[in-house]
């Protein structure tokens, strides 16, 4: 039961990412964020956390996020989940973004987004919705927050079975 909701809110929210990405505006408050590892100035950082708040990055990135409707510290955020994705897929994990990001320029970063393709439930086509503004946005922030935390548990394949927890997906997929 507690699986099959944690199912329905990740689909929910993933079909919303475009439109949010979208309809992202600027209006956030002051740019608080004082300072960047690569000196990208506070309206850039306030419009990255911004995203990664409305695009759904920290509902999958970040530990607990969801469960916690958002109450988790900035020092947490996007530093990957230990919760399982189990599908016909196999079973996925939300990647350590601090470690990731911080291993990637902006540039690679830009150019990643146009053709990453992963395995689900990562919205990868959203990645590729995003203005270029937006992603060096999102670049930027998350590398103010510098590396932390461990990497996320390897992908299993299909046919093994994953620790717990992991949320369910149907299998097979539901037909169109
Ligand atoms: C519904 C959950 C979900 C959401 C929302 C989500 N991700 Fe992911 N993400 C994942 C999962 C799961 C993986 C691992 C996929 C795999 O193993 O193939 C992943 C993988 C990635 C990767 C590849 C990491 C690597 O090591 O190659 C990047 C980059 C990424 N996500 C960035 C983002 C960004 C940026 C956002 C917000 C715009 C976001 N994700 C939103 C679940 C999500």
């Amino acid at each position: 039961m507690l699986r099959q909701n944690v199912w329905m809110v990740s689909v929910a929210m993933a079909l919303s990412l475009p439109g949010a990405a979208i309809a992202a505006d600027t209006s956030s408050g002051a740019a608080k964020a004082a300072s960047s590892a690569k000196g990208a100035n506070a309206a850039t950082l306030e419009r990255g956390k911004y995203l990664v708040k409305i695009a759904g990055c920290n509902d999958c990135h970040t530990p607990g996020y969801m469960a916690l409707a958002g109450k988790v510290d900035e020092k947490q955020w996007l530093t990957g989940d230990t919760l399982g994705w189990r599908g016909p897929w196999g079973t996925t994990y939300a990647a350590n973004l601090r470690l990731y990001f911080d291993k990637i320029t902006e540039d690679q970063w830009v150019k990643i987004a146009r053709s990453i393709e992963t395995r689900p439930p990562m919205p990868w086509f959203t990645l590729r919705e995003m203005t270029e503004t937006d992603l060096r946005a999102i670049h930027a922030y998350a590398t103010s927050l510098r590396s932390a935390g461990g990497p996320a548990p390897a992908y299993v394949p299909p046919d093994k079975e994953p620790k717990q927890p992991y949320a369910q997906f149907p299998s097979p997929p539901p037909k169109k």
